[in-house]
């Protein structure tokens, strides 16, 4: 028996309910509850017949390169066989920009199927130019239709397919707009099926809004095998690409690329990039050394306290999670004596970079102590630890790499947690031990 009926989506996660409502159980947005038909043909495939697991052959870790080391890095050491990876991000950071670029190195795998429902074949040899690309092995296919796409696909058998955008693709088989949840699923669950057959990789890419009007990528994350996540300010060259989910090697791994007039530029010495503009002997900056997957990395954390003119000061925090400035500031205050509670206070990574560890408190600290008390930092001096709730300063893990990062780029003198100093073998670079967030701050704002 067929079932056919009516369900109610959330356009923004995916939750389905038997009846509309004005806001998601799951996700909390509101109004994003649109009818989609759910037609449910499940057909009996042939049954898999089971493998001895040292009978395989692992030709799937064989890894082939894009051409650009930074892509190839947050994929986990290049694009694997078969893999399905999807590249997320705002409109416009440079999804479609990456995509091209790496079509240098993966035509050497064969023929590329490239296609796109948002530019037309001439928008795209426009930019292709722009970009230095050219490769008989590019086919482009303006198409929509999931069903165009994949009987194209069996006719030119390429070796490699993109997708720009799975928000305009379609299945006709479907009757939701495309966009939809259903669709998105649909389409991407279908293509994936595809690039497992052929042993082919697979790129999607994909819009995310902050008003979840077009279903954001979140539904796909659990079909695909690599999500790749673009992230940046559009007033600021500086893109960063991440990791945050990867079948095939590890997370939270980073690519920097710097937006040039010729395309995306992959930038080699990320924090000597992120410390380029940094202003000499001003209250409210430090450095602090924050670890993304395997590469440490140096960032300018800046900090503003003011007088607030409301009755509610205000906190702002760029780049950092918002309750970690509160509870900072609350050790600040109870620890250090600092009355912050009548003081706006803004906290920003510089660069446009997003960072959640904790290693970087003691930087955060730091900044705001030093902006609050109107005294700079030495700018040949760097800090980092985990700020513990009575004040402790507590160790964080690969101290070593992030004092070496710091030695290399010039810096002189580190103020870390205790333990951490004790294990520093890196003899060109004076690296002081302390016990609490107060003691650092001490010798910072000597
Ligand atoms: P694009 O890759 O089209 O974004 P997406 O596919 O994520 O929507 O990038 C578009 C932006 O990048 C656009 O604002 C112009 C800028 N850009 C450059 O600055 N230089 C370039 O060489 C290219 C191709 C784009
Ligand atoms: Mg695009």
């Amino acid at each position: 028996m067929s079932r056919s009926k009516i369900l109610y989506q959330c356009q923004s996660c995916g939750h389905s309910s038997p009846k509309w409502l004005g806001k998601c159980p799951d996700c909390g947005a509101w109004n994003s509850f649109t009818e989609e038909q759910r037609v449910a043909k499940l057909t009996r495939q042939k049954t898999a017949e089971p493998v001895v697991l040292s009978e395989i052959s692992a030709s799937t870790g064989v890894r082939y390169s894009t051409g650009i080391k930074e892509l190839d890095r947050t994929l986990g050491g290049g694009v694997v066989m078969g893999s399905v990876v999807l590249i997320g991000g705002d409109p416009g950071i440079g999804k479609s920009t990456i995509i091209l670029q790496s079509f240098k190195g993966l035509a050497k795998l064969g023929k590329i199927l490239y296609v796109s429902g948002e530019e037309s074949p001439e928008q795209i040899k426009i930019r292709a130019d722009r970009l230095h690309i050219e490769s008989d092995e590019i086919i482009l296919l303006p198409e929509t239709s999931l069903e165009g796409i994949i009987s194209m696909a069996q006719k030119i058998n390429p070796r490699v397919i993109v997708i720009d955008s799975i928000q305009t693709i379609f299945s006709l088989e479907l009757p939701s707009a495309p966009g939809s949840v259903s669709q998105i699923r649909e389409c991407a669950t279908k293509l994936m099926f595809m690039a497992k057959k052929h042993n082919i990789p697979l790129f999607i890419i994909g819009h995310v809004t902050k008003e979840g009007a077009i279903a954001g990528p979140k539904v796909l994350e659990h079909i695909v095998d690599t999500v790749l996540y673009f992230e940046g300010d559009k007033g600021n060259p500086f893109r960063i690409l991440r990791a945050v989910k990867n079948r095939f090697g590890s997370t939270n791994e980073i690519g920097v690329f710097e937006m040039q007039e010729s395309g995306l530029k992959e930038v080699d010495n990320p924090s000597e990039l992120f410390l380029s503009e940094r202003p000499e002997n001003v209250p409210g900056s430090v450095v602090t050394v924050s670890l993304e997957g395997t590469r440490p990395l140096l960032v300018e954390i800046q900090a503003l306290v003011t007088a607030s003119s409301f009755g509610v000061p205000r906190r702002t925090a760029i780049g950092v999670d918002y309750n970690r400035i509160n509870l900072l500031v609350a050790v600040l205050d109870k620890r250090l004596g600092l009355h912050l509670g009548g003081m706006d206070i803004y906290v920003n990574v510089v660069g446009g970079l997003k960072i959640d560890e904790p290693a970087i408190d003691m930087g955060i600290i730091a900044a705001i102590a030093s902006s609050f008390k109107n005294k700079s930092i030495d700018t040949g001096i760097f800090t980092f630890g985990e700020a513990g709730l009575s004040g402790e300063l507590r160790a964080i893990s690969q101290a070593d790499i992030r004092i070496n990062e710091a030695a290399k780029l010039g810096f002189k003198k580190g103020i870390v947690p205790l333990s951490n100093s004790n294990n520093n073998k890196n003899q060109n670079i004076n690296i002081i031990g302390v016990k609490n967030v107060e003691e650092a701050v001490e010798m910072l704002l000597f």
